[in-house]
């Protein structure tokens, strides 16, 4: 299964774009050599998933949830309670064994790795810059992007200002994967990367305490925005992005112990309304 740029005809039909279109398509193949597409939405559904890194020690227990296209799903829960893992699972880093994911109702395991985490935008707690310029860094997450467009996208993520500052604004070279900048200000950069790439699912994992609460503001605003009409899973340690889900798990040792939005889940006097009521940072 390939995710491929597509046009879509005036009676609907979806066919092959040379051109990037900002459309994107499932391409099946059949053993019948036809094949045929399938527009790219966004929705994804994990069905009684179970994992463990090593088979002896299981992670997750019987994780099921369905984020609708468009959707915000906030992952909170202690240290050590498998939110990232749910995430390494969504783009394979590691395979389930266990239960079904599936992305616009295709079995993620047939899509090529490639094409899956493509269409996955991520901006992570440790980026990952590498030594090049700036316009280079946000370019990674569409290569054949314009400056223009790069330099849009740096807008769009709330960056274009603090790299306006830098000594060569866009040309700024970076070394050392970044080291020269603060946690905050790399994190801008890879919401400018994923912004890019525009992609209809994202991954966020949220930046913590060692921001200082201006860059946080600046770079909170910037994810506000990449967010906007895509299905987004979030690691949630800022109680506004909880607020703001559609849907908020709570996770304890590997399962989903609590599910809902804000209001329903303070209701429900458990673990959320505990975790809300006696500290800020959801951690
Ligand atoms: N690569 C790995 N190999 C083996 N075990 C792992 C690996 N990554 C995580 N684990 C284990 O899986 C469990 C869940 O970890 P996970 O990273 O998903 O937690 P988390 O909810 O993201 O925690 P945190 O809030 O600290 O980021 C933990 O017991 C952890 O030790
Ligand atoms: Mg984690």
């Amino acid at each position: 299964m390939k995710l491929v740029n597509a046009c879509i005809g005036e009676n609907g039909d979806i066919t092959d774009a040379k051109e990037r279109t900002g459309i994107w398509a499932w391409k099946h193949p059949h053993s019948d050599g036809s094949v045929t597409y399938q527009r790219q939405e966004g929705d994804v559904l994990l069905e009684n998933v179970n994992f463990g890194y090593e088979p002896e020690k299981p992670v997750l227990f019987d994780v099921s949830l369905y984020a609708k296209p468009g959707q915000k799903v906030a992952f909170v829960g202690s240290t050590g309670a498998g939110k990232t893992t749910i995430t390494n699972l969504l783009n394979r880093f590691y395979d389930i064994s266990q239960g079904k994911i599936r992305y616009d109702g295709i079995n993620i395991q047939k899509i090529k790795k490639d094409d899956l985490r493509r269409s996955l935008g991520m901006v992570l707690q440790d980026t990952n810059l590498f030594t090049g310029t700036v316009m280079e860094n946000i370019r990674y997450g569409k290569l054949d992007a314009t400056d223009e467009e790069c330099m849009e996208a740096g807008k769009r993520a709330n960056a274009d200002t603090f790299i306006r500052m830098l000594p060569e604004g866009y040309q700024t070279v970076l070394t050392g994967d970044g080291s020269g900048l603060s946690q905050g200000q790399r994190q801008l950069i890879s919401i400018a990367r994923a912004a890019v790439a525009d992609p209809p699912v994202m991954i966020l994992d949220e930046a913590t305490s060692s921001i200082d609460t201006r860059t946080e503001a600046i770079v909170q605003k910037g994810m506000d925005a990449l967010m906007q009409g895509r299905t987004v899973f979030v690691i949630a340690h800022r109680l506004s992005t909880v607020r703001n889900a559609d849907v908020i798990m709570v996770l304890e040792h590997g399962h989903i112990i609590e599910r809902g939005n804000h209001a329903d889940l303070l209701a429900q006097k458990g673990k959320y309304y505990q975790l809300y009521t006696g500290a800020f940072e959801l951690e």
